[in-house]
């Protein structure tokens, strides 16, 4: 490595320093989460991604409208649908969320979005972050909530997953030094880990959950990892009624397939990278990831969508329409609670329980041997009519 490069290096590095000393400043400045009570009108934004994203999210849409519509009729929901997240747009203005689709997003309360396609080394495709990753950044959506569900099985785990830091806050910002050396960085600031230790605490303690656990690798990944375990322990003292416990991911990888305990577990709180991964995990017990809806909660936005991808091969191969809605619908229910619909949100979970575990007329496999999409946005829509009546 010669001179030049390190400094080049270096200096790219103090850069990075001081856009995250902005970012942390900047977070510390929103105090208070959206009343959503006190809006004279919320509006939802669609915005239905690519990939099998129109597919499955056009399901979603006619359930909420359908749900909401007395509502939208008073003028108190407004529903606005957002194009041009797609990734042909993102490539043409070299940006993972091209700017007149921001201006849309941060004209909405809450947003109602579909996967979108994240370009990978060797794809061909422009080096631009991932649309998801860029948005939770730039409406501050700090929480990841992911929740999953097998009753007959005890499990009822809610994931409180860091979404805007760790190995994610400058993923698409790491530095080659050389040919030879590449460095990437993880970042944990004190706000932003205290903000989602104390919504998964007051989470457990509203609904009665009995154990936090934190999950880290903070006997590898000292600096980071460990302040971020340390912060989150410090919060669990405030909640003496609530039994904090913390495990490195690794092990709690394997505990979750150990049905002797996984049951004990309720809440969990992570750093991004790990939530993401232990999310895809836990999905899969209740069915896989096309069946589990996420909720990226922050202080003035949120935004719900499924947590897995576009699955752009399902399109390649035709299979689009089969797709799976279920994940959106999941999302949808989130967003009803998050926006103050609760008793909406419970029957449209309850009409999904329905056709997915216990009634299962239709089946969806993500090919022709099951249903298409619209077909089971249909049977849900029915279910869901049934149960209002
Ligand atoms: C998720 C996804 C995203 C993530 C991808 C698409 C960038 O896997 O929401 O879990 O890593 O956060
Ligand atoms: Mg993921």
């Amino acid at each position: 490595m010669t001179e030049t490069q390190l400094n080049k290096a270096a200096e790219k590095f103090k850069n990075l320093l001081q856009l995250q000393a902005e970012r942390n400043e900047k977070i510390k400045q929103t105090k208070e989460f959206t009343d959503y009570t006190a809006l004279d009108k919320i509006v939802i934004g669609i915005c239905t991604g690519d990939g099998i994203g129109p597919v499955i999210t056009k399901q979603s849409a006619k359930v909420l409208m359908n749900i909401l519509k007395d509502d939208v009729e008073k003028g108190k929901i407004e529903f606005k649908y957002i194009e041009g997240l797609t990734i042909e747009n993102r490539v043409a203005a070299l940006k993972a969320i091209p700017d007149d689709v921001l201006e849309e997003l941060k004209s909405c309360d809450v947003i109602l979005k579909g996967p979108t396609t994240t370009p990978q080394q060797g794809d061909g495709l422009p080096n631009i972050e991932s649309a998801n990753v860029a948005m939770r950044k730039e409406l501050d959506l700090f929480a990841n909530v992911r929740p999953v569900k097998v009753k007959e099985e005890g499990i009822d785990w809610t994931f409180f997953r860091e979404n805007t830091e760790g190995a994610y806050a400058v993923g698409s910002m790491g530095i080659n030094v050389d040919d030879e050396l590449a460095i990437d960085f993880v970042v944990t600031t004190t706000e932003g880990t205290e903000r989602i230790a104390r919504l998964a605490y007051e989470f457990a303690k509203n609904n009665k959950k009995e154990r936090v656990s934190i999950v880290t690798k903070a006997n590898v990944i000292k600096t980071t990892d460990g302040k971020f375990l340390n912060l989150c322990k410090d919060i669990g003292k405030e909640y003496p009624d609530i039994l904090t416990d913390e495990w490195y991911i690794d092990i709690m990888t394997a505990k979750l397939i150990d049905k002797k305990r996984r049951t004990d577990f309720k809440v969990f709180i992570l750093p991004n990278l790990y939530g993401d991964i232990i999310t895809d995990e836990a999905a899969e017990f209740q069915g896989g990831v096309g069946t589990a809806g996420s909720a990226n909660i922050g202080k003035r936005y949120a935004m719900f969508e499924a947590i897995h991808g576009s699955a752009p091969r399902m399109v390649t191969e035709g299979r689009d329409k089969y797709a799976d809605p279920c994940s959106m619908l999941r999302a949808s229910a989130m967003l009803l609670s998050h926006i103050g619909y609760i008793k909406e949100s419970e029957i449209l979970e309850e009409a999904l329980d329905i056709c997915m575990f216990k009634e299962k007329k239709l089946a969806i496999t993500g090919r022709d041997t099951g249903c298409t999409c619209e077909q089971f946005g249909e049977y849900v829509t029915e279910t869901l009519e049934k149960l209002l009546e």
